[in-house]
């Protein structure tokens, strides 16, 4: 549960910050009852740091290069989040595998998004290997994150047609423009306290969310 209103949220990235932009934008409009505590790089170049800086939003960029390990890597992560009494941690583009180190404590109030219909194509080259496949739909599912890389509950997911001329870039550009609209309304329902991660797996309102997350329409609230 959310201790102090508005909620303190973290966002993770590791490139464009296009995600973070709807997160910073959501705010400014008061869809969200929380604040940007801070914005995280673990790529000192990211696009996405100077976005947060034009927002005048803290930003720390901890380059996951100068650790022995991914656990040192990640205390370093969560002394951080500690530090700015973070409640939430979005994961934007966040191209790091997570260790128990960063997850255990944050456990169902840690949340990415994944350019695929998960359960389908974990992992890199999402759109490729739906391109490969024949499918002939793509999205992004927002997840809790747990120990499974890409494996945690879905909790909202969108779909957008594949088209005949489409390539892994038009794909990511068409599924990318979704996640702007979907990732904030996953975490909203967070804040409003109606989405949790139960031992069963994700709820809303108390109810069982189906495997690949509930479908993206525009009525949802
Ligand atoms: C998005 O496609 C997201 O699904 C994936 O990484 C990309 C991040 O894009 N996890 P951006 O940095 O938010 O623009």
């Amino acid at each position: 549960m959310i201790s102090q209103v508005p909620a303190r949220l973290a966002i993770l990235i590791s490139g464009h910050g296009t995600n973070l932009q709807a997160f910073i934008d959501a705010c400014a409009r008061g869809e969200l009852a929380a604040q940007i505590g801070i914005v995280i790089s673990n790529n000192p170049e990211a696009a996405g740091l100077q976005r947060a800086e034009s927002a005048g939003l803290a930003t720390r960029a901890i380059d996951h290069r100068n650790f022995a390990t991914r656990e040192e890597f990640d205390q370093a992560l969560v002394n951080e989040l500690h530090a700015f009494s973070i409640d939430l941690v979005v994961l934007a583009g966040f191209m790091r595998i997570l260790t128990p180190v960063l997850v255990e404590p944050f456990v169902g109030r840690l949340f990415n998004i994944h350019p695929s219909l998960l359960p389908k194509y974990p992992g890199m080259h999402t759109h490729q290997r739906a391109l490969d496949a024949g499918d002939a739909e793509a999205g992004a599912t927002v997840h809790f994150v747990t120990q499974e890389l890409d494996g945690g509950p879905p909790v909202l997911q969108c779909r957008v047609p594949i088209l005949n001329d489409d390539t892994a870039e038009s794909l990511a550009a068409r599924v990318s423009l979704k996640e702007h609209t979907l990732y904030p309304i996953a975490v909203r329902w967070y804040l409003q306290g109606r989405l949790q991660l139960t031992g069963e797996g994700a709820t809303l309102d108390g109810h069982a969310i189906p495997a690949n997350g509930i479908q993206y329409t525009a009525d949802l609230r």
